[in-house]
């Protein structure tokens, strides 16, 4: 399948490590000209041959520098990529540990980054009829299973692709959600990430927690899903192959989620 993003000016935030790298590498193998933000240029990232740009994407100025520096290189842009999220204030712990300041940290990085990236894209994805997938996650439709300000800013995130979605879609401009489940990153893997938090909350070593995912989280596959796999599925949407796709929220969980 031709994707055809050849030449294509994307931005992809969260770029560093992760989702957000795989999806530079296979946007970049698709032909497409790309930007990835995040606070730390990894070698990883300079090897895609993307131009990177280091910010802070929890804050507005952050993210203007982003979208500036985007539009001075490109231009102009065909499709943004909001991958940014997770972050060091999702910790484990429920809603009375959860206080104003990391709400509004929570929210600042997962809504808020991708409010005030659609707005500074807009004006050229109008233009250019282009297309947006932001990158939520399973916790939207499971709630309960995450920490409480993550999961809510994740399903602001999704409700926040449906109106897009429905106020742009006539003038051209694609707006969908991909939601995964347990993928392999430095969330989970990162000693002191947040999955070696909650083994540790939970008394068990963190290897042994890593190895118990797929029966502890119901993953019908037996595996959790790898950050290529997103990745893939990112550019399709992206892609005028999926043309007539738009206010869909696409689950990739390993059959995690079991209603409809
Ligand atoms: N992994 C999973 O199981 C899973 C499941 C469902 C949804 N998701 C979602 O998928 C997305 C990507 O997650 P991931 O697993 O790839 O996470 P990850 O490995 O922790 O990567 C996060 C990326 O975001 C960047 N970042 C974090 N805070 C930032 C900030 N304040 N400003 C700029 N960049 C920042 C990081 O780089 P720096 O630290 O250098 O800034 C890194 O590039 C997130 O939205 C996450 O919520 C992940």
């Amino acid at each position: 399948m031709n994707l055809n993003l050849t030449g294509k000016a994307v931005v992809v935030t969260g770029a560093s490590r992760g989702i957000g790298l795989a999806t530079v590498r296979t946007l970049r193998a698709e032909g497409a000209r790309v930007l990835g933000a995040a606070r730390t240029v990894t070698p990883e990232l300079k090897d895609t041959g993307a131009l990177p740009v280091p910010a802070d994407l929890s804050t507005a100025e952050g993210v203007a520098a982003v979208m500036d520096a985007a539009l001075a290189e490109f231009g102009g842009i065909d499709l943004l990529v909001n991958n940014v999220g997770g972050g060091d204030d999702v910790r484990p712990g429920g809603f009375l540990d959860t206080d104003d300041r990391q709400w509004t940290r929570v929210f600042d990085l997962n809504l808020l980054s991708a409010v005030r990236a659609v707005r500074a894209a807009l004006p050229s994805l109008i233009e250019r009829r282009g297309a947006i997938v932001n990158v939520s996650s399973i916790n939207s439709r499971l709630p309960a299973a995450g920490p409480v300000a993550y999961s809510a800013a994740k399903a602001a995130l999704a409700a926040l692709g449906k109106s897009l979605a429905e106020e742009f879609g006539p003038r051209g401009v694609r707006v969908n959600t991909v939601s995964p489940g347990v993928v392999r990153t430095s969330i989970w893997e990162d000693p002191e990430g947040f999955g070696a938090q909650v083994a540790a909350a939970a008394g068990v070593e963190h290897a042994a927690f890593l190895r118990q995912i797929p029966d502890a989280f119901g993953i019908t596959t037996g595996r959790i899903t790898e950050p290529d796999e997103v990745a893939a599925l990112v550019a399709f949407l992206l892609s005028e192959v999926a043309g007539n796709i738009t206010g869909a929220d696409y689950v990739i969980d390993g059959g995690t989620v079991k209603t409809l």
